[in-house]
């Protein structure tokens, strides 16, 4: 198969040819039809993910049709049309028994512990447990939003922040995980505001159902609460910067709750706790989402009410990753960047 290879963080990715994965009892190979480029996998490159061994085949944001099932898989056959996860639980943890296969001890992530699907084909464990049934319905390049950022968002928005009709949702980062918990917020009948420094995802945030947009001015934690009549009930970090988090939290009203998606470097120290005891606040991580808790928002994209589609930006081919996924660093395309012809 071609596959897009590293062998060395922050070295160059070659596309390659490589032997096919092989199914083992409890997965299956699934041939990849379209793929997300998600900060995560620069992150990934970068170095900043231990589960990482090298060389290293990133990629965790999958739709494509099964092709090889495992001699113990007994919910999927050959041609079926899924996605996965990207945390995908092993279904006998502690965790993964009470439903929380998001937080697995044993946990299988397509493009972190094991190669992912920047390439033509994929090797998933647990099958039964995580994979998911995508209809006709959803094109290749939606489908493929749904393995990570617009669910991480989904759960985000909805699971931990507990979204209410009418109350103020913050939002810091619009990319490709603040855009979707922007949709689906206002989908949920919030009032949202959106921070971004970056000019062209503010215009996508207010396209999307961002009620006021705001760039990330010094005096963020006033302005918020002025033009949220008081402070947010709910903020979502989805940028992933230390000054997000305490913006976030020094704007929350008492009893807020903050949940935190963006990735952060090892032991940054920026929540004010004076401030999350004074005012009551929660702060919560998110994690992914697990596979049972996907019909509810794949009804909400069936009838119209959710639209991953539009945070879609440009699509590029397999042989433009080695391009793409470094310039991440540095000239990152507003809105979302999918990968939909993988022998391209
Ligand atoms: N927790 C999870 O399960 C999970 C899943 C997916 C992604 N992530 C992480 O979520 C974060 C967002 O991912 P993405 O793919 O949307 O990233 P992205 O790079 O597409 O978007 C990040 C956005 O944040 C903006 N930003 C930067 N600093 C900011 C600040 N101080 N205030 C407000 N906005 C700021 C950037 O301009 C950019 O538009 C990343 O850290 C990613 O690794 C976590
Ligand atoms: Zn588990
Ligand atoms: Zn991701």
């Amino acid at each position: 198969m071609r596959a897009a290879l590293y062998t060395e963080f922050q070295g160059s990715i070659d596309i390659v040819d490589l032997p096919d994965p092989v199914a083992l009892p409890d997965g299956v190979v699934v041939r990849v039809e379209a793929t997300g480029l998600c900060r995560s996998d620069w992150h990934g490159w970068m170095g900043h993910d231990p589960d990482i061994t090298l060389p290293h085949v990133p990629g965790h944001e999958l739709v494509g049709t099964v092709v090889e099932v495992g001699a113990a898989v007994s919910q999927w056959k050959v041609g079926d049309r899924v996605t996965v996860p990207f945390v995908a639980g092993c279904g006998r943890c502690e965790p993964c028994l009470k439903g929380d296969e998001q937080v697995c001890a044993n946990q299988f992530q397509p493009g972190f512990t094991a190669w992912g699907s920047m390439a033509e084909y994929v090797a998933l464990r647990y099958a039964d447990r995580n994979l998911v049934r995508v209809p006709d319905e959803i094109d290749d390049i939606t489908a493929a939003l749904l393995g990570c950022r617009f669910a991480t968002a989904y759960r985000g928005v909805v699971a931990q922040g507990r979204v209410r009709a009418g109350e103020w949702t913050a939002i810091h980062g619009c990319g490709g995980v603040g855009l979707a918990a922007i949709m689906i917020a206002h989908a949920y009948g919030a009032r949202v505001v959106a921070i971004d420094p970056d000019s062209r995802a503010r215009v996508l945030a207010a396209a999307i159902g961002a009620d006021v947009v705001m760039s990330d001015l010094e005096s963020l934690p006033d302005a918020l609460r002025e033009s949220t009549d008081g402070g947010p009930h709910l903020s979502i970090e989805a940028a992933g910067d230390p000054v997000a988090v305490a913006a976030s939290v020094a704007s929350l009203r008492p009893r807020g709750r903050h949940v935190q998606i963006g990735l952060l470097p090892a032991n940054h120290t920026s929540i004010p706790m004076g401030t999350v005891i004074g005012r009551e606040l929660q702060i919560l991580g998110s994690h992914g989402m697990q596979a049972h808790r996907y019909p509810e928002m794949m009804e909400m994209i069936l009838d119209g009410r959710l639209q991953p589609q539009h945070l879609l930006t440009r699509t590029i081919t397999l042989s433009e990753i080695p391009q793409a996924l470094p310039e991440m660093g540095h000239a990152k395309e507003a809105g979302v960047t999918a990968i939909d012809r993988m022998g391209g």
